[in-house]
């Protein structure tokens, strides 16, 4: 293939704009809290940070590494680092994830730009939780609306990513992660200067260990690596376009630290604003585009909190659509040498075709199942069950026992050396603990009902 020079991020604050930009999703603000609600507040946000640090920073460092050393897509790389071999079937189980995680992920994301219009309209004034659940369900049994706000979501996605790494995905998160993490100070000032709001930072940050079931504790593991990021090669794919000059451990800590505020934020957030209205801890999804709106409607100045919380909602998710979409258009580009704009727009139509059918299944297809599930949960299934918990345990063992201490020391200390005492230590958890945290995750998503 001809060597073509490669677009990369223009250096440190851009990488971390970027990866950031891609952890920091609707996870954070739709999932977190939710998982948190029902899994034991505190204990389990413990266990989560502890997840993160032990499990999540090495699994990212490997994709980092992965994606550096073979300056390579998320298939292009198991190619170069391991010519002759299977391994690139696990960047292919990654095309194969970025494809099953878009088409449901533009779904909510659509969601949220149809509630910003509605928050600006004044749509929910003086509706009460009945009716702000029934609008919802009217609204996502729709087709037109969610469907036309579905494909406006995957236009912005698709024009950022046109627009390449520098001047398109790292010019956008620059400038879209400061003012997400402004309007997220914003909205948690409001909420916990509402009276009553402690009874909700309390249940947020008291443990209470009886609560921590072996389910809980890998819904921890799961949804670290969701918010994360990792598993499919988005950070791979990333990693790819790091210089050499760009230290790999500290961008990390530097990413999943940020990923990690951001969900504790969107925790203070919402939790003391449920305490406050009088509001169970607990809610399924439904929390974001029902609770919060029957909240906003009666605390003062909530019109506008209302707004700033959706756009900031669709911010983030617009930051980690890039990155899912760049996984497919690196790998269009590089494997069948086209161009980034046709291999965006092919990307793009392609996902969108399925991502409508997973919009379409709150309504129109909501009675075609495939093993009992539509085709939305399936995906969402499928995503954090299957593609994501295999994706990260095959990426670590890959870099344990195929990539070579020396090969992934070598580039880990390319910008900035660490010392042999944790280069030890991180090598240990990528061949032993990792695998096998990972490991009873992927097994026990079978075994356990409801895990996601
Ligand atoms: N981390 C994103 C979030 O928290 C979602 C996500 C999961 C993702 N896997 C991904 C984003 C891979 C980009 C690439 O919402």
């Amino acid at each position: 293939m001809a060597i073509q020079p490669r677009d990369n991020f223009s250096g440190k604050f851009g990488v971390i704009a970027a990866a950031a930009g891609s952890a920091v999703g609707l996870g954070n603000i739709w999932r977190f809290p939710y998982i948190t609600g029902e899994n034991g507040g505190g204990a389990f946000l413990l266990i989560y940070v502890f997840f993160v640090i032990a499990i999540g920073v090495p699994v990212m460092m490997s994709e980092f590494v992965i994606g550096r050393r073979s300056g390579s897509n998320a298939l292009g790389s198991f190619r170069k680092l391991a010519p002759g071999t299977p391994w690139w079937l696990i960047g292919l189980m990654g095309i194969v994830a970025a494809f099953v995680i878009l088409s449901f992920y533009s779904t909510v994301s659509g969601w949220t730009l149809e509630y910003i219009f509605q928050a600006i309209n004044g749509g929910f004034a003086g509706k009460s939780m009945e009716q702000l659940n029934s609008d919802f369900g009217s609204f996502t049994s729709g087709s037109f609306r969610p469907v036309l706000w579905q494909i406006i979501f995957m236009i912005m996605t698709t024009v950022i990513v046109i627009g390449g790494i520098q001047k398109g995905i790292e010019k956008a998160t620059r400038i879209m992660m400061p003012v997400l993490l402004i309007l997220i100070i914003a909205v948690c000032v409001r909420s916990v200067t509402l009276p009553g709001a402690t009874e909700g930072l309390r249940f947020l940050f008291e443990p209470h260990f009886e609560k921590l079931t072996f389910k809980a504790v890998l819904m921890a593991l799961g949804q670290a690596a969701f918010s994360l990021s990792i598993g499919m090669g988005a950070l791979i794919t990333y990693g790819s376009y790091i210089r050499k000059d760009t230290p790999l451990l500290a961008t990390s800590l530097q990413v999943a630290g940020a990923d990690t505020l951001l969900a504790i934020l969107s925790g203070v957030m919402i939790f003391p604003a449920l305490s406050a209205l009088g509001m169970g801890n607990t809610g399924g999804p439904g929390l974001v585009f029902v609770t919060l709106p029957a909240i906003f409607q009666s605390m003062p100045g909530g019109y506008i909190f209302a707004i700033v919380f959706f756009i900031l909602i669709s911010v983030a998710a617009l930051t980690s659509t890039i990155s899912v979409l760049e996984v497919v258009v690196a790998y269009m580009k590089e494997e069948f040498n086209i161009s980034r704009f046709k291999a965006s727009l092919i990307g793009a139509v392609s996902i969108t075709a399925l991502g409508v059918v997973c919009t379409l299944s709150f309504g129109l297809l909501k009675d075609f199942t495939i093993f009992g599930m539509t085709v939305f949960d399936l995906m969402n299934y499928l995503s954090a069950n299957v593609f994501l918990t295999f994706g990260a345990l095959f990426i670590v063992i890959f870099t344990g026992w195929k990539l070579g201490k020396l090969n992934f020391i070598d580039e880990l200390n390319q910008g900035g050396k660490i010392s042999p005492l944790l280069a030890r230590i991180i090598i240990f958890i990528i061949k032993y603990v990792a695998p096998l945290a990972i490991g009873s995750i992927a097994i026990g998503a079978f075994f356990i009902d409801g895990l996601t």
